[in-house]
């Protein structure tokens, strides 16, 4: 009789089941019941012991303890399946009523929408867009461009210099030079790009973009310069109201130069900090080109002449937008560049 240890009810081993959570829990009470060293085998194992008659009630008594408890199993097993799934459809699923989420698109800088109106104006005028590089030798920068060596007109530039005798170019006009060295009078062309100064402050960056203007012809004048950049700056500006003014000034490569102002959109004129209480801001220089450049690339004097002028990019842009601080262009600020997009 050893081997017919009492066995703990169906009515336990079904409490044992219910308790259960997990697929593996399960299985593991089924192991230790049914299994093969399971308590009911174990238990019908033993009947071998006995006589015929106990047998036969002790073993139909275990079979419908195996039965009961294999439906217990089974249903169980049904239950944690199906709370598992119900578990996964929560977790996965879509709620097709929630609202979308917009993606972020990206837009032009404000700086770059300058340059492309600016290349697409002058485009239209039949001016050829030409570029150079932004390392430029001393030559180019200053040399060719009527700046010899200690000529004080370099003190107006405050250069970044390299090691090997290179600058990082001031300004667009070295492009004059290598766009001259190719090209034969008559011609119109624009350079744009990125030059650099040791300057910061509300109006100067050491880092900005300038459009340079080279057009040589029978007869060009400097009323042709005038007209071509008030016509320039009226449709810039979308505006013939904005005040605007020449004035005399000197770059060592044009004869005679101006500069041109605008007025300080900030103040109106009025008088701020931005115009340092100017009530203009300066946004190019320009003038004839000075006969020794002429000279230097080989252009007929007696047939052409010329003049040339370098636009602000970042200037006409604040001007354009009513910008306080040109250095804001430059902090990559999104909520500053959406406003442009
Ligand atoms: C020049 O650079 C001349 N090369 C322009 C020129 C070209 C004259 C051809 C004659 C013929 P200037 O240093 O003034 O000139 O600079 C031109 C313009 O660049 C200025 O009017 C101003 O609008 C802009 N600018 C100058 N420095 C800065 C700066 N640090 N940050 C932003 N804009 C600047
Ligand atoms: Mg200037």
């Amino acid at each position: 009789m050893e081997n017919a240890a009492p066995l703990a009810s169906v009515a336990e081993v079904a409490e044992a089941i219910a308790r259960v959570d997990t697929i593996v829990d399960l299985e593991q009470l089924r192991v230790q019941w049914l299994g093969k060293k399971g308590h009911l085998t174990r238990a019908m194992q033993g009947l071998a012991g006995l006589d015929p008659e106990q047998r036969r009630a002790r073993g139909a008594e275990l079979n419908q303890q195996k039965n009961a408890i294999q439906d217990l199993l089974e249903q169980r097993r049904a239950e944690i399946d199906q709370q598992v799934l119900e578990r996964r459809l929560a977790s996965e699923s879509i709620d097709v009523t929630l609202p979308g989420r917009n993606a972020v698109q990206g837009a032009l800088h404000p700086v770059r929408q300058t340059l492309d109106w600016i290349e697409d104006y002058f485009a239209r005028l039949g001016f050829d867009v030409a570029d150079g590089p932004e390392l430029e030798d001393d030559f180019h920068n200053f040399t060719a461009l009527n700046i010899p060596e200690d000529h004080p007109a370099r003190a107006m530039h405050d250069t970044f210099y390299l090691e090997d005798g290179r600058v990082l170019r001031t300004h667009t006009s070295p492009v004059q030079v290598r766009y001259l060295a190719e090209h034969q009078a008559p011609l119109r062309m624009i350079a744009t790009g990125r030059v650099y100064r040791r300057d910061s402050d509300l109006t100067h960056t050491p880092m900005f973009h300038q459009v340079e203007g080279l057009y040589l012809d029978e007869g060009a004048s400097f009323a042709d310069l005038r007209g071509l950049l008030a016509d320039f700056l009226q449709e810039f500006f979308g505006s013939s109201s904005l005040p605007v003014r020449f004035r005399p000034s000197y770059f060592p490569f044009t004869e005679p130069s101006a500069e041109v102002d605008v007025g300080c959109v900030i103040c109106n004129g009025e008088g701020c900090r931005v115009c340092k209480n100017t009530g203009w801001l300066e946004v190019l220089g320009c003038g004839m080109v000075h006969p020794a450049v002429l000279e230097m690339a080989k252009v007929d004097q007696e047939q052409f002449t010329g003049f040339a002028f370098g636009l602000g990019v970042e200037r006409l842009t604040m001007l354009r937008y009513g910008i306080h601080d040109l250095r804001l262009f430059f902090e990559n600020d999104l909520r500053f560049l959406r406003q442009f997009a």
